[in-house]
């Protein structure tokens, strides 16, 4: 399942999952275009530091890509804010703004980018992969930010298969259940352990498990994959 010479940007790369995903896709020989916000201390990446909420900075990465690779081959739009857990009425605005503003809009800025690129050097696929949530199928108590978030991910997934699918452009997305470590601040020690006895393999997933379904969406091998979404395990079960 050989990324040889791919050419594959991925958000959130300083975090937990995306950290996991860098090292599996260095593993299978792609280069790594590696952005966040914070400095990603991993070697043999290229780091661009970009805040994804905001346009110039997209653009300043795209100018990048444009100038160092003149293409993208795979964008993998996983750097995201959890928010925090507490009832809608009492929900800040502020959290409102700021988790759409990165989860969403940063997505949606980046796809916008990606698909410039690849549409003015069409002759290789590209591969979108969203990194999406349990939430934006199911909300868990507390999480609706996050869960509307997740929610417009997916149907942002949606629209870029239908609109590019004949354009050698697939979009897919992953949506996790929760993992070793929750992104979602404020759920308690007792709601955590309890959300994972519930879990039908009896464990929470590990990030690399997560890495290793995108580097399959990635390749060549999910050719025919567009416009789905993997829900995570968690999903099979009831209650939080
Ligand atoms: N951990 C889980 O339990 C879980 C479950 C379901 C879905 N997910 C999703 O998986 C993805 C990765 O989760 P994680 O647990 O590794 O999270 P994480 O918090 O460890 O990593 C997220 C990364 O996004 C970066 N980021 C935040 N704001 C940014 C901005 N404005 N510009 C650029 N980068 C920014 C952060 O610096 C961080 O490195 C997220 O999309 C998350 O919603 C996680």
């Amino acid at each position: 399942m050989s990324l040889d010479g791919r050419i594959c940007v991925i958000t959130g790369a300083a975090g937990r999952i995306g950290r996991a995903i860098v090292e599996r896709f260095q593993q299978e020989k792609a280069t790594v275009v590696a952005v966040d916000i914070l400095s990603v201390s991993l070697p043999g990446v290229d780091n661009v530091i970009c805040d994804q909420g905001d346009p110039s900075s997209i653009q300043a990465l795209e100018q990048h890509l444009k100038q160092k690779y003149g293409r993208i081959d795979c964008l993998i739009n996983n750097g995201a804010l959890g928010g925090y857990t507490c009832p809608i009425h009492e929900k800040p605005l502020e959290e409102y703004d700021d988790v759409m503003r990165v989860n969403v809009r940063g997505p949606f800025l980046l796809i916008q980018a990606a698909l410039r690129l690849h549409l003015s050097n069409p002759s290789k696929e590209l591969s979108i992969i969203n990194m999406a949530s349990i939430a934006g199928h199911r909300p868990g108590a507390g999480n609706s930010v996050y869960s509307v978030s997740k929610h417009g991910l997916i149907g942002l997934t949606k629209a870029a298969a239908s609109e590019y699918g004949g354009q050698g452009v697939r979009c897919n997305s992953i949506s996790p259940g929760m993992m070793e470590v929750p992104n979602v601040q404020g759920i308690s020690p007792e709601r955590f352990e309890k959300g994972a006895e519930t879990i039908p393999l009896s464990r929470r997933g590990k990030p690399v498990e997560i890495a290793e379904l995108a580097v399959f969406l990635a390749s060549e091998k999910a050719s025919y994959i567009n416009g789905a979404d993997y829900l995570g395990e968690h999903y099979c079960t009831q209650h939080d």
